[in-house]
């Protein structure tokens, strides 16, 4: 059984949750656990789509770094926690990105939600331009390295990893089995360093330009845990293929 999680990205609608309303049954039966990442406003309604199917769990794409107070825009841990949310993405490298989330941010945000009972799906990955000049496992390093010394608690069950290396994302070229169980490899090798033997064995998802024609050969590779999917996971069908 592999987890896959559907990252809809700020995509989707109360027409889109209707879809997959309509299909709830087929993935209450689906042999992966299926995680479902709506956007905020989404949240609610999905959650409502799902009652009676209790294994489809619903999470948010993003928390803030503070616990409460004059944040215009953010939303709580706490807030995400009261609403019934298992899960919540961390650190995307759409938000390092695009929003400045560094390192020790994304490990704050992490602190947070395991704070209010929440399991943070911390999200790293290198660059193009990082893995041409050889820096893939000094960048996962670093982005690991941070949560540990954040204190955050990197054992099983209580954080899930997501390598989404960012020249996937989006773009068709999914890193081949092979690369994503090297990587992966690396990963749980860093997580040793820092964690107890014993507790090292997280889980890693793998994320970037998964689709229903590569994911078999993706969850069969050593050391992948299941994946992380954006546009893919917008079309019942395509996720529905997916999701058997
Ligand atoms: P795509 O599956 O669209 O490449 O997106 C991956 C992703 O960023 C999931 O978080």
């Amino acid at each position: 059984m592999a987890i896959l999680a559907a990252n809809w990205k700020m995509n989707g609608s109360l027409a889109l949750v209707q879809a997959f309303a309509e299909t709830k049954m087929h993935f209450a039966h689906s042999a992966h656990e299926l995680l479902f990442f709506p956007p905020f406003p989404l949240i609610q309604a999905l959650q409502q789509a799902f009652e009676g199917a209790p294994s489809l769990q619903v999470g948010a794409q993003n928390v803030s770094q503070y616990e409460a107070g004059a944040y215009t825009g953010e939303v709580s841990a706490a807030m995400l926690a009261e609403q019934g949310l298992s899960h919540v993405l961390v650190g995307h490298s759409e938000r390092r990105l695009y929003f400045g989330e560094t390192n020790d941010i994304v490990a704050v945000k992490a602190l947070r939600a395991q704070a209010h009972g929440l399991v943070p799906v911390v999200c790293i990955g290198e660059s193009l331009a990082e893995r041409e000049s050889g820096q893939t496992f000094r960048v996962l390093n670093a982005q690991v390295q941070a949560l540990a010394e954040a204190e955050v608690q990197l054992r099983d069950g209580l954080l899930l990893l997501a390598y989404e290396p960012v020249w996937a994302i989006g773009t068709g070229l999914a890193a081949s089995p092979a690369e994503i169980s090297q990587v992966h490899a690396h990963i749980h090798t860093c997580l040793a360093e820092l964690v107890d033997e014993s507790d090292s064995t997280i889980s890693i998802l793998y994320g970037g330009s998964v689709n229903a024609n590569n994911i078999e050969a993706i969850l069969a590779a050593p050391h992948v845990a299941g994946a992380l999917i954006g546009g893919a996971s917008l079309k019942v069908d395509e996720f529905s293929r997916m999701a058997v």
